[in-house]
């Protein structure tokens, strides 16, 4: 028999959830939890959700914490999302970066996926950057020049994006196939992501609603698809730590269909044809 999502079980997961990882869910949207936690209800043997509330919370059990959170989340990614990203990093930033690296005003360019779910965001920049290079025909600089993040909040998705390893459906979404055969390794119906490229992605977990001081600073960010989520205050306070994050000049990519007002207060928008990037600035307005 599948439970009933009661008024009060609502509120204490939507305010948990919201407290752990920042996405608001509103109120006409409870069948949201209803629907995402049932199955993990039934999978634990469990008869209520304040049963699921109490073990979380009264017993501190991690694991199930976090499968609460893996539920709730929605891990939709695919290679090379919206592509403009990419386009945008070849045109504008890889020759300005190469400059910097050669002239020695920089030693590594920092790039830091930050909802990265199962890898793709990550991935698909190492191999914009190593083809690109290739393409150009340099060999002073290589990928090693680049450091590039990715985190998520969910474990499970840290450590499937950490193999490298994707199925036949998913190394389909957005991949060109000459991108698939010159970084893939098929084994079976798997496709691994070669481990030169692996070896340039450090994963981690993180959680936006962290203090970034520690991550150090980056030159690009790409945080798409995850604010959507977040109430407009949480979605200030994550642009104010990206700010602070974020080298002079330092640039952040967000979803294409992504707009926030409160995002002008710290960063600027940039027209590159039909894409945009938001450039940090100087000083907060
Ligand atoms: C829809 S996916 C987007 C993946 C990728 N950025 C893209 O655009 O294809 C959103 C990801 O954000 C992660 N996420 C949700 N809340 C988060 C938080 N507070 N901190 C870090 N990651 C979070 C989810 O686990 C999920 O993997």
């Amino acid at each position: 028999m599948n439970a009933i999502l009661t008024d009060s079980e609502f509120k204490l997961f939507r305010k948990y959830i919201e407290d752990k990882c920042g996405i608001d869910i509103p109120e006409g949207k409870a069948y949201l939890i209803e629907t995402r936690l049932s199955r993990l209800l039934v999978d634990s043997g469990l008869s209520s959700f304040e049963e699921l509330y109490n073990l979380i919370i009264r017993s501190n059990d991690q694991n199930m914490a976090e499968r609460v959170i893996d539920a709730i989340t929605t891990n939709e990614t695919l290679w090379f999302r919206d592509k403009s990203p990419w386009v945008i990093l070849e045109k504008v930033f890889l020759p300005r970066f190469v400059d910097m690296l050669r002239s020695g005003q920089r030693r590594k360019i920092r790039l830091w996926s930050a909802a990265a779910s199962t890898g793709q965001e990550a991935y698909s920049t190492a191999m914009c950057i190593d083809s690109w290079l290739m393409r150009n025909g340099i060999k002073d600089i290589t990928l090693s020049n680049f450091e590039i993040m990715a985190t998520d909040i969910s474990q499970t998705v840290i450590d499937m994006a950490r193999t490298g390893r994707y199925d036949a459906i998913s190394v389909m979404r957005g991949l060109d196939p000459l991108i698939r055969d010159r970084y893939f390794i098929k084994d079976g119906t798997v496709w691994e992501v070669d481990n030169r490229i692996k070896s340039h992605v450090k994963f981690q977990q993180f959680n936006l609603q962290s203090s970034y001081m520690l991550l150090g600073k980056f030159d690009i960010v790409f945080c798409r698809y995850v604010l959507i989520y977040f109430s407009d205050i949480l979605k200030e306070n994550v642009f104010s730590k990206l700010f602070g994050t974020m080298e002079e000049g330092g640039v952040l990519f967000l979803g294409s269909s992504e707009l926030y007002e409160k995002i002008g207060s710290f960063f600027e928008m940039v027209h590159v044809e039909n894409a945009v990037y938001y450039s940090r600035r100087e000083q907060r307005l």
